[in-house]
């Protein structure tokens, strides 16, 4: 197994660089919303059953070693239920630190409202009076992403599609505590560069809900960062986040496949690029 020891400090590395040279000079904070159509006053019976989900949801990180979390509290319509999800490959450490700062945090942007949603560097949180348990929310649609472009954007755009499109299955067909996907696709000659891609949905969402709320931020991708190197986009219900390095250090096991050169693109390739699906090189998960 020396060849794994190999692979470990270069995947420190690239995770170190990630830090020093993020898409967007990302804080641990990204973005928040506070919904304007239902308050609450300071210590009415919603604020109360609030602080329980919210702590609940804080201590329960101790005790389950999922991502995941969800808590409600309460019964109409004082009912509170939060969520909070660690993004794919955040070590538990990280993602309890996250999960705890992001419900203090949260209820200090949004002091009154009802129903809010907040997104980390590692980890997202929202809560709401509604049922929000299993139900897909596409929106807000917020991106950062990096002003350079691939050198060669339409083998990139090639590649970058077959990772996205497999990771969108394979994160809708996770389980009840785990959407989540990540792994890497290697872009054709010339340029032999691998993009890595991680998504996360809420795993209460159903197939089709976590399915349609990352086709839903796919398809935004070429209209407001084609072939950008790095962009990441988050919604209520899920994220999708790609970059030219591991975007958390990979796990040392499994190795990754054996090269082996992809066939040199066809002419019929060259002029249209979509309608070539290789088949994918994912890698990461155990
Ligand atoms: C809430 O209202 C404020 C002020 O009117 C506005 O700026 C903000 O965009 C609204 N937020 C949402 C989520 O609608
Ligand atoms: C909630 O409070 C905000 C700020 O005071 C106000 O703009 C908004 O209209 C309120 N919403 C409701 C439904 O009362
Ligand atoms: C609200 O808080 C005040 C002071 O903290 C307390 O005197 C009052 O009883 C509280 N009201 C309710 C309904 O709990
Ligand atoms: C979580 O993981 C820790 C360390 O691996 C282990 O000791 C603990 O029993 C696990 N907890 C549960 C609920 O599986
Ligand atoms: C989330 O809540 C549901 C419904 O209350 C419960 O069945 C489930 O066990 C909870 N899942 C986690 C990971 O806490
Ligand atoms: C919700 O808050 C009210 C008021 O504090 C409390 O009486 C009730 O027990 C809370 N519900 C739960 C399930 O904790
Ligand atoms: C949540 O609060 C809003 C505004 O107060 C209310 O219209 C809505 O019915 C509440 N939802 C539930 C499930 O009680
Ligand atoms: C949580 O907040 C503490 C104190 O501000 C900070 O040191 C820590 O890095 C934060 N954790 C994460 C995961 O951002
Ligand atoms: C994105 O870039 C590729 C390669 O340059 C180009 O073929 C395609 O038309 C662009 N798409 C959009 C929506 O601009």
């Amino acid at each position: 197994m020396g060849s794994l020891r190999l692979i470990k400090p270069l995947f420190f590395i690239l995770a170190a660089a990630h830090f020093i040279f993020p898409t967007t000079s990302q804080p641990d904070f990204l973005f928040r919303t506070c919904s304007n159509n239902s308050n609450y006053t300071k210590n009415s019976t919603f604020s109360k059953n609030l602080s329980n989900v919210l702590l609940s949801i804080s201590s329960n990180t101790r005790f389950n070693n999922y991502s995941f979390y969800n808590a409600t509290s309460g019964h109409n319509p004082d009912r509170a239920t939060a969520l909070a999800l660690c993004r794919g490959g955040v070590p538990l450490e990280q993602c309890r630190s996250c999960v705890y700062n992001s419900t203090l945090r949260i209820t200090q942007d949004c002091p009154y409202q009802k129903e809010a949603a907040g997104w980390y560097q590692d980890c997202q949180i929202r809560y709401s009076n509604n049922s929000i348990y299993g139900m897909e929310d596409s929106s807000p649609q917020v991106f950062f992403w990096n002003l350079r472009t691939a050198d060669d954007p339409v083998g990139f755009n090639d590649a970058l599609w077959n990772l996205l499109d497999g990771l969108r299955k394979e994160a809708a067909l996770g389980s009840s505590v785990l959407k989540s996907a990540w792994g890497g696709e290697k872009i054709r000659s010339p340029s032999m560069d691998t993009v890595y891609g991680l998504v996360d949905c809420y795993p209460d969402l159903s197939y089709l809900g976590c399915f349609d709320c990352l086709r839903n931020l796919q398809t935004i991708i070429p209209s407001c960062c084609n072939a950008s190197i790095g962009v990441r986009l988050i919604a209520t219900s899920c994220q999708l986040n790609y970059e030219f390095h591991p975007i958390y250090p990979l796990p040392p096991t499994p190795p990754p496949p054996p090269y082996s050169p992809p066939p040199p693109p066809s002419p019929l390739a060259l002029l249209s690029p979509t309608s070539s699906p290789k088949p994918g090189t994912l890698m990461g998960k155990n």
